[in-house]
Protein backbone atom coordinates (compact mmCIF):
# COMPACT_ATOMS: atom_id res chain seq x y z
CA UNK A 1 0.00 0.00 0.00
CA UNK A 2 2.88 2.44 0.96
CA UNK A 3 4.90 1.58 -2.19
CA UNK A 4 1.55 2.15 -4.28
CA UNK A 5 0.69 5.56 -2.60
CA UNK A 6 4.37 6.34 -2.92
CA UNK A 7 4.59 5.82 -6.64
CA UNK A 8 1.90 8.14 -7.19
CA UNK A 9 2.70 10.67 -4.80
CA UNK A 10 6.15 10.92 -5.78
CA UNK A 11 5.49 13.25 -9.08
CA UNK A 12 3.74 15.38 -6.95
CA UNK A 13 6.24 15.49 -4.49
CA UNK A 14 8.87 16.36 -7.30
CA UNK A 15 6.62 19.76 -8.99
CA UNK A 16 6.71 21.23 -5.61
CA UNK A 17 9.47 22.87 -3.90
CA UNK A 18 11.81 20.82 -2.12
CA UNK A 19 11.19 22.09 1.02
CA UNK A 20 7.31 21.96 0.70
CA UNK A 21 7.49 18.61 -0.21
CA UNK A 22 9.53 17.69 2.46
CA UNK A 23 7.00 19.91 4.92
CA UNK A 24 4.10 17.87 2.99
CA UNK A 25 5.51 14.52 3.59
CA UNK A 26 5.81 14.94 7.29
CA UNK A 27 2.32 15.62 7.92
CA UNK A 28 1.18 12.92 5.83
CA UNK A 29 3.55 10.85 7.56
CA UNK A 30 1.69 12.45 11.01
CA UNK A 31 -2.02 11.21 10.25
CA UNK A 32 -1.14 8.03 8.41
CA UNK A 33 -2.12 4.99 9.71
CA UNK A 34 0.87 2.50 9.32
CA UNK A 35 0.31 -0.97 10.64
CA UNK A 36 3.35 -2.44 13.06
CA UNK A 37 6.16 -4.32 10.18
CA UNK A 38 6.71 -7.72 10.41
CA UNK A 39 9.66 -8.48 12.29
CA UNK A 40 13.02 -7.99 10.97
CA UNK A 41 14.89 -11.02 10.18
CA UNK A 42 17.35 -11.78 13.15
CA UNK A 43 20.03 -12.25 10.86
CA UNK A 44 19.69 -8.06 10.24
CA UNK A 45 20.22 -7.54 14.42
CA UNK A 46 22.93 -5.15 15.76
CA UNK A 47 24.17 -4.86 19.12
CA UNK A 48 26.32 -1.47 19.13
CA UNK A 49 26.83 0.91 22.34
CA UNK A 50 24.47 -0.62 24.82
CA UNK A 51 21.56 -0.62 22.50
CA UNK A 52 19.80 -3.20 20.29
CA UNK A 53 19.18 -2.06 16.59
CA UNK A 54 16.49 -4.76 14.80
CA UNK A 55 18.23 -3.87 11.69
CA UNK A 56 21.20 -1.25 10.79
CA UNK A 57 19.23 1.00 8.71
CA UNK A 58 18.56 4.24 10.13
CA UNK A 59 16.50 7.78 9.18
CA UNK A 60 19.80 10.03 8.84
CA UNK A 61 19.34 13.53 10.93
CA UNK A 62 17.91 16.37 9.30
CA UNK A 63 14.35 14.38 7.96
CA UNK A 64 12.80 14.84 11.23
CA UNK A 65 14.21 17.63 12.58
CA UNK A 66 11.51 18.05 15.24
CA UNK A 67 10.52 14.45 16.37
CA UNK A 68 7.39 14.91 14.64
CA UNK A 69 7.70 11.17 13.38
CA UNK A 70 9.56 8.74 14.75
CA UNK A 71 7.53 6.29 15.43
CA UNK A 72 6.23 6.49 12.04
CA UNK A 73 9.77 6.13 10.85
CA UNK A 74 10.35 2.87 13.01
CA UNK A 75 6.74 1.31 11.21
CA UNK A 76 7.92 2.15 8.07
CA UNK A 77 10.99 -0.38 8.50
CA UNK A 78 13.84 1.57 9.85
CA UNK A 79 16.20 0.23 12.49
CA UNK A 80 16.89 3.58 14.04
CA UNK A 81 15.45 7.10 13.85
CA UNK A 82 17.79 10.36 14.43
CA UNK A 83 15.86 13.64 14.96
CA UNK A 84 16.82 16.98 15.43
CA UNK A 85 19.65 18.67 14.47
CA UNK A 86 17.67 20.23 18.01
CA UNK A 87 19.09 23.75 18.89
CA UNK A 88 18.91 25.19 22.05
CA UNK A 89 16.46 28.12 21.02
CA UNK A 90 13.94 27.83 18.25
CA UNK A 91 15.93 29.36 14.99
CA UNK A 92 14.31 29.44 11.53
CA UNK A 93 17.73 29.03 9.82
CA UNK A 94 18.52 30.61 6.56
CA UNK A 95 16.11 32.43 3.99
CA UNK A 96 14.43 30.13 1.46
CA UNK A 97 14.82 28.83 -1.29
CA UNK A 98 17.14 26.72 0.85
CA UNK A 99 17.37 22.96 -0.87
CA UNK A 100 18.03 22.03 -3.89
CA UNK A 101 17.57 19.01 -6.16
CA UNK A 102 19.93 17.92 -8.86
CA UNK A 103 17.94 15.60 -10.27
CA UNK A 104 20.26 14.32 -12.91
CA UNK A 105 22.75 13.57 -10.36
CA UNK A 106 20.36 11.83 -7.67
CA UNK A 107 21.85 14.72 -5.44
CA UNK A 108 20.90 17.64 -3.06
CA UNK A 109 22.31 20.81 -1.84
CA UNK A 110 20.77 22.33 0.95
CA UNK A 111 21.66 25.42 3.46
CA UNK A 112 18.74 25.32 6.25
CA UNK A 113 20.96 26.58 8.54
CA UNK A 114 19.58 24.52 11.87
CA UNK A 115 15.94 25.57 11.02
CA UNK A 116 14.54 24.13 14.72
CA UNK A 117 11.73 24.62 16.64
CA UNK A 118 13.96 24.17 19.69
CA UNK A 119 14.85 21.73 22.41
CA UNK A 120 11.62 22.69 24.59
CA UNK A 121 9.42 21.75 21.87
CA UNK A 122 11.00 18.40 20.56
CA UNK A 123 11.84 17.48 24.49
CA UNK A 124 7.94 17.32 24.86
CA UNK A 125 7.34 15.40 21.71
CA UNK A 126 10.51 12.98 22.50
CA UNK A 127 8.86 12.96 26.74
CA UNK A 128 5.03 11.53 24.93
CA UNK A 129 6.60 8.61 23.39
CA UNK A 130 9.40 7.59 26.35
CA UNK A 131 7.54 4.34 26.56
CA UNK A 132 7.10 3.65 22.62
CA UNK A 133 10.43 1.59 22.54
CA UNK A 134 12.62 1.56 19.40
CA UNK A 135 16.02 3.23 18.85
CA UNK A 136 15.33 7.39 18.86
CA UNK A 137 18.77 9.09 18.86
CA UNK A 138 18.59 12.90 19.07
CA UNK A 139 21.09 15.00 17.13
CA UNK A 140 22.16 18.26 18.47
CA UNK A 141 24.14 21.15 17.52
CA UNK A 142 24.69 25.01 18.62
CA UNK A 143 22.53 28.15 17.89
CA UNK A 144 23.70 30.34 15.53
CA UNK A 145 24.22 33.30 17.70
CA UNK A 146 25.28 31.37 20.68
CA UNK A 147 27.86 33.00 22.52
CA UNK A 148 29.39 29.88 24.17
CA UNK A 149 28.71 26.77 21.53
CA UNK A 150 29.83 24.59 24.14
CA UNK A 151 27.51 25.45 26.48
CA UNK A 152 25.11 24.84 24.21
CA UNK A 153 26.13 21.36 23.34
CA UNK A 154 26.42 20.89 27.03
CA UNK A 155 22.73 22.13 27.97
CA UNK A 156 21.60 19.92 25.04
CA UNK A 157 23.49 16.66 26.71
CA UNK A 158 21.61 17.12 29.87
CA UNK A 159 18.19 18.36 28.03
CA UNK A 160 17.97 15.14 25.86
CA UNK A 161 19.81 12.10 27.94
CA UNK A 162 17.10 11.34 29.90
CA UNK A 163 14.26 10.88 26.60
CA UNK A 164 17.05 9.72 24.12
CA UNK A 165 18.73 6.22 23.14
CA UNK A 166 21.92 8.33 22.09
CA UNK A 167 22.92 12.01 21.45
CA UNK A 168 24.82 13.55 18.33
CA UNK A 169 27.10 16.20 18.51
CA UNK A 170 26.28 17.50 15.05
CA UNK A 171 29.61 19.47 15.11
CA UNK A 172 30.14 18.76 10.81
CA UNK A 173 27.31 21.18 9.08
CA UNK A 174 28.77 23.27 6.66
CA UNK A 175 25.25 25.84 7.07
CA UNK A 176 26.28 27.33 10.32
CA UNK A 177 29.29 29.76 10.20
CA UNK A 178 32.27 28.38 11.89
CA UNK A 179 30.45 25.48 13.46
CA UNK A 180 33.12 22.91 11.78
CA UNK A 181 35.89 24.81 13.40
CA UNK A 182 35.04 22.63 16.47
CA UNK A 183 36.44 19.96 14.59
CA UNK A 184 39.94 21.36 15.47
CA UNK A 185 42.04 19.32 18.07
CA UNK A 186 42.05 22.25 21.14
CA UNK A 187 38.57 22.88 19.93
CA UNK A 188 37.06 19.48 19.68
CA UNK A 189 39.01 18.38 23.27
CA UNK A 190 37.75 20.77 25.22
CA UNK A 191 34.00 20.68 23.27
CA UNK A 192 33.96 16.56 24.48
CA UNK A 193 35.50 16.61 27.58
CA UNK A 194 32.85 18.96 28.98
CA UNK A 195 30.02 16.95 26.90
CA UNK A 196 31.09 13.59 28.46
CA UNK A 197 31.58 15.72 31.64
CA UNK A 198 28.02 16.35 31.67
CA UNK A 199 27.10 12.50 30.28
CA UNK A 200 28.60 11.65 33.44
CA UNK A 201 26.87 14.13 35.41
CA UNK A 202 23.43 12.95 33.94
CA UNK A 203 23.88 9.15 34.19
CA UNK A 204 22.48 8.78 37.62
CA UNK A 205 19.38 9.82 37.13
CA UNK A 206 19.01 9.49 33.30
CA UNK A 207 21.32 6.24 32.89
CA UNK A 208 23.56 5.81 30.22
CA UNK A 209 23.07 8.09 27.20
CA UNK A 210 26.03 6.87 24.12
CA UNK A 211 27.32 10.08 22.89
CA UNK A 212 27.87 10.05 19.11
CA UNK A 213 30.15 12.33 17.06
CA UNK A 214 29.18 13.26 13.81
CA UNK A 215 32.04 14.82 11.74
CA UNK A 216 32.24 16.54 8.04
CA UNK A 217 33.18 13.74 4.55
CA UNK A 218 35.72 17.10 3.98
CA UNK A 219 38.28 16.65 6.96
CA UNK A 220 41.81 16.64 5.36
CA UNK A 221 43.53 13.05 6.79
CA UNK A 222 45.90 14.82 9.00
CA UNK A 223 42.57 16.28 10.37
CA UNK A 224 40.50 13.04 11.00
CA UNK A 225 44.25 11.77 12.53
CA UNK A 226 43.35 14.54 15.19
CA UNK A 227 39.86 14.01 15.24
CA UNK A 228 39.83 10.21 15.99
CA UNK A 229 42.89 10.51 18.62
CA UNK A 230 40.85 13.06 20.61
CA UNK A 231 37.67 10.88 20.52
CA UNK A 232 39.21 7.83 21.33
CA UNK A 233 41.16 9.72 24.35
CA UNK A 234 37.93 11.53 25.57
CA UNK A 235 35.88 7.68 24.58
CA UNK A 236 33.18 8.77 22.87
CA UNK A 237 30.52 6.09 21.88
CA UNK A 238 30.98 6.29 18.58
CA UNK A 239 31.19 8.39 15.22
CA UNK A 240 29.01 9.08 12.03
CA UNK A 241 30.72 9.32 9.02
CA UNK A 242 29.66 12.01 7.49
CA UNK A 243 27.44 15.00 7.07
CA UNK A 244 26.72 16.61 3.73
CA UNK A 245 30.04 18.05 1.44
CA UNK A 246 31.00 21.40 0.80
CA UNK A 247 32.99 20.02 -2.34
CA UNK A 248 31.48 19.86 -5.75
CA UNK A 249 32.83 16.35 -7.45
CA UNK A 250 33.61 16.34 -11.20
CA UNK A 251 31.14 15.65 -13.22
CA UNK A 252 27.84 16.56 -12.06
CA UNK A 253 25.40 16.91 -14.48
CA UNK A 254 23.19 20.10 -12.72
CA UNK A 255 25.99 22.74 -13.41
CA UNK A 256 23.92 25.41 -12.57
CA UNK A 257 22.01 23.95 -9.41
CA UNK A 258 25.79 22.45 -8.20
CA UNK A 259 26.77 26.47 -8.16
CA UNK A 260 23.64 26.99 -4.84
CA UNK A 261 26.17 27.75 -1.45
CA UNK A 262 25.17 24.44 0.96
CA UNK A 263 26.32 20.99 1.54
CA UNK A 264 26.00 18.55 -0.88
CA UNK A 265 23.90 14.88 -0.88
CA UNK A 266 23.09 11.93 -2.29
CA UNK A 267 24.88 9.91 -5.21
CA UNK A 268 27.42 12.61 -5.71
CA UNK A 269 28.76 11.91 -2.14
CA UNK A 270 28.93 8.34 -2.08
CA UNK A 271 32.57 7.20 -3.60
CA UNK A 272 33.75 10.59 -0.57
CA UNK A 273 31.67 9.30 1.83
CA UNK A 274 32.92 5.87 1.96
CA UNK A 275 36.09 6.21 1.45
CA UNK A 276 36.49 8.60 4.47
CA UNK A 277 34.47 5.74 6.61
CA UNK A 278 37.37 3.37 5.33
CA UNK A 279 39.77 5.67 6.79
CA UNK A 280 38.23 6.29 10.26
CA UNK A 281 37.86 2.73 10.28
CA UNK A 282 41.49 2.05 9.57
CA UNK A 283 42.00 5.03 12.50
CA UNK A 284 39.92 3.72 15.14
CA UNK A 285 40.44 0.07 15.02
CA UNK A 286 37.41 -1.39 16.89
CA UNK A 287 37.76 1.54 19.86
CA UNK A 288 34.32 2.17 19.19
CA UNK A 289 31.42 1.85 16.10
CA UNK A 290 31.00 3.50 13.15
CA UNK A 291 27.77 4.38 11.38
CA UNK A 292 28.31 5.08 7.68
CA UNK A 293 25.99 8.18 5.91
CA UNK A 294 26.28 9.44 2.64
CA UNK A 295 24.68 8.69 -0.18
CA UNK A 296 23.71 4.99 -0.03
CA UNK A 297 20.78 4.35 -2.57
CA UNK A 298 20.90 0.43 -2.66
CA UNK A 299 21.51 -2.38 -1.27
CA UNK A 300 25.08 -2.64 -3.02
CA UNK A 301 26.48 0.47 -1.66
CA UNK A 302 24.83 -0.18 1.48
CA UNK A 303 26.65 -3.66 1.96
CA UNK A 304 29.96 -1.83 0.44
CA UNK A 305 29.39 0.62 3.28
CA UNK A 306 29.66 -2.35 5.98
CA UNK A 307 32.01 -3.54 4.33
CA UNK A 308 34.12 -0.40 4.52
CA UNK A 309 33.79 -0.16 8.51
CA UNK A 310 30.02 0.69 9.37
CA UNK A 311 28.12 -1.49 11.75
CA UNK A 312 25.21 0.83 11.25
CA UNK A 313 24.21 3.17 8.39
CA UNK A 314 21.57 6.28 7.85
CA UNK A 315 20.24 7.31 4.66
CA UNK A 316 18.33 10.79 3.93
CA UNK A 317 18.66 12.03 0.13
CA UNK A 318 18.25 8.68 -1.88
CA UNK A 319 15.09 8.28 -0.17
CA UNK A 320 13.89 10.95 -2.23
CA UNK A 321 14.37 9.86 -5.23
CA UNK A 322 14.05 6.22 -4.65
CA UNK A 323 10.82 6.31 -2.36
CA UNK A 324 10.62 4.09 0.91
CA UNK A 325 10.96 0.69 -0.68
CA UNK A 326 15.08 1.18 -0.49
CA UNK A 327 14.86 -0.11 2.92
CA UNK A 328 13.13 -3.19 2.21
CA UNK A 329 15.39 -3.60 -0.81
CA UNK A 330 18.81 -3.17 1.33
CA UNK A 331 17.25 -5.66 3.42
CA UNK A 332 16.68 -7.96 1.58
CA UNK A 333 19.95 -7.31 -0.33
CA UNK A 334 22.10 -7.27 3.12
CA UNK A 335 20.27 -11.10 3.43
CA UNK A 336 21.05 -12.34 0.12
CA UNK A 337 25.13 -11.17 1.00
CA UNK A 338 24.78 -13.10 4.58
CA UNK A 339 23.84 -16.59 2.76
CA UNK A 340 26.01 -15.87 -0.48
CA UNK A 341 28.85 -15.97 2.15
CA UNK A 342 27.85 -18.60 4.51
CA UNK A 343 27.30 -16.06 6.92
CA UNK A 344 25.05 -15.84 10.63
CA UNK A 345 25.43 -12.33 11.15
CA UNK A 346 26.03 -9.28 9.46
CA UNK A 347 28.45 -8.19 12.08
CA UNK A 348 30.63 -10.90 10.46
CA UNK A 349 31.36 -8.27 7.66
CA UNK A 350 31.67 -4.82 9.23
CA UNK A 351 35.10 -3.84 8.31
CA UNK A 352 36.32 -6.94 6.00
CA UNK A 353 37.18 -4.35 3.08
CA UNK A 354 38.07 -1.26 5.05
CA UNK A 355 42.06 -1.48 4.83
CA UNK A 356 41.70 -2.29 1.20
CA UNK A 357 38.98 0.84 0.35
CA UNK A 358 41.74 3.13 1.42
CA UNK A 359 44.17 1.64 -0.85
CA UNK A 360 42.06 2.68 -4.10
CA UNK A 361 43.00 6.09 -5.83
CA UNK A 362 41.53 9.00 -3.81
CA UNK A 363 37.61 9.31 -5.49
CA UNK A 364 37.37 12.72 -7.55
C1 LIG B 1 17.70 18.50 3.52
C2 LIG B 1 18.76 17.96 4.44
C3 LIG B 1 18.81 18.39 5.76
C4 LIG B 1 19.79 17.89 6.62
N1 LIG B 1 19.83 18.31 7.92
C5 LIG B 1 20.73 17.76 8.78
C6 LIG B 1 20.74 18.13 10.14
O1 LIG B 1 19.92 18.90 10.61
N2 LIG B 1 21.71 17.59 10.94
C7 LIG B 1 22.64 16.69 10.47
O2 LIG B 1 23.47 16.21 11.24
N3 LIG B 1 22.62 16.31 9.18
C8 LIG B 1 21.70 16.83 8.33
N4 LIG B 1 21.70 16.43 7.03
C9 LIG B 1 22.74 15.48 6.55
C10 LIG B 1 22.27 14.04 6.57
O3 LIG B 1 21.98 13.59 7.87
C11 LIG B 1 23.35 13.13 5.96
O4 LIG B 1 24.50 13.18 6.79
C12 LIG B 1 23.75 13.55 4.55
O5 LIG B 1 22.64 14.02 3.83
C13 LIG B 1 24.38 12.39 3.76
O6 LIG B 1 23.48 11.32 3.63
P1 LIG B 1 22.57 11.10 2.30
O7 LIG B 1 23.48 11.23 1.13
O8 LIG B 1 21.98 9.73 2.47
O9 LIG B 1 21.53 12.18 2.32
C14 LIG B 1 20.72 16.93 6.14
C15 LIG B 1 20.64 16.50 4.82
C16 LIG B 1 19.68 16.99 3.96
C17 LIG B 1 19.62 16.50 2.55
Amino acid sequence: MIGLFERLARPFLHALDAEEAHGLTIRLLTCAPLPRPAADDKRLAVRAFGLNFPNPIGMAAGFDKNADVPDALLRLGFGFVEVGTVTPKPQRGNPRPRVFRLNADQGVINRLGFNSQGAEAVLRRLARRADAGGVVGVNVGANKDAADRVADYVRLIEAFAPVASYVTINVSSPNTPGLRDLQQAAALDDLLARVIDARERVTQQAGPTPVLLKIAPDLSLNQLDDVVGIARSRRVDGMIVGNTTVTRPAGLREVKIAREAGGLSGRPLLPLATRMLAETSVRVESAFVLLGVGGIDSGAAALARIRAGASLIQLYSALIFRGLGLVSEIKAALIAALEREGLDRLTELVGADAASVTAEPWPQ
